[in-house]
């Protein structure tokens, strides 16, 4: 696992920009997106660019369940409004929040994966090192299914909702083994509230308390950071660009 870390979170995406730049005209028709606020600023930086994604199949890491895709607190309404409105992509699959059929819908998904094996997968990371939704205790050899959120990812996602009873207490997510499976993993982290979770999962055991410890065990997967989310690591364990 190579871990790179720039000055800010604009250069850092700008990097992780790059590698989607790279894949991209190189070949790479699937892409796994991740929501949250740390990809806000490499999905602008990706709608600013030329690249043309009309060829490529976007498939998300996890939904809310019970959300519909026009609520605005929704997955599906992030891509849409901070990626999709801006780079039209051939194919884009998404949990359906709104389906009560989880036997159904999760393995409806992991068909997708299995028919579209990932070429990138980009990944944010919970203050707890979950990556999805797949909290601490996730099995490593999980696949899509609906998951129980912990209070402390309630709380820190309360942040996107008018009150914390708003945030929803279960979610689709794909597994720990699903993402796993992709050909390269990149992992993006920004600000010091990620600090101790980089930390544990580029320096820690790899344990299934910590999911992204998992990384480590993944022939091509980096982190990239900025110097806040990388203040408990040594500057030998990084590359500065
Ligand atoms: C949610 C998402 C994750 C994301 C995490 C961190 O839990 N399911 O995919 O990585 O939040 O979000 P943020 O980037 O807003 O800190």
């Amino acid at each position: 696992m190579d871990i790179y870390v720039f000055n800010n979170d604009y250069e850092a995406s700008q990097y992780a920009a790059d590698i989607v730049r790279e894949t991209l005209v190189s070949g790479t028709e699937v892409f796994g997106l991740a929501t949250g606020s740390t990809p806000e600023k490499l999905y602008k930086i990706l709608t600013e660019t030329d690249l043309d994604f009309s060829q490529a199949t976007a498939i998300n890491l996890d939904e809310y369940y019970g959300l519909a895709p026009d609520n605005e607190q929704s997955y599906a309404y992030f891509m849409h409004k901070y990626l999709f409105s801006g780079k039209k992509f051939g194919n884009f699959y998404i949990p359906n929040g709104l389906n009560t059929n989880a036997e159904e819908e999760t393995s409806n998904y992991d068909n997708i994966i299995e028919n579209n094996p990932i070429d990138l997968q980009l990944l944010g990371i919970g203050v707890n090192g979950h990556f999805g939704f797949n909290e601490p205790g996730s099995p490593l050899d999980s696949k899509t299914r609906l998951v129980d959120l912990t209070s402390e990812t309630i709380q820190a996602n309360r942040r996107f909702f008018n009150s914390i009873d708003e945030v929803p207490t279960q979610a689709y997510s794909m597994g720990v083994s699903s993402v796993m499976g992709a050909k390269r993993i990149v992992m993006l982290a920004f600000g010091e509230q990620k600090a101790k979770a980089v930390q544990m999962t580029a320096k820690g055991p790899v344990t299934a308390e910590v999911p992204a410890s998992i990384l480590q065990t993944h022939s091509n997967s980096i982190i990239i950071l900025d110097q806040a989310a990388a203040q408990f690591l040594d500057p030998s364990d990084y590359q500065t660009l």
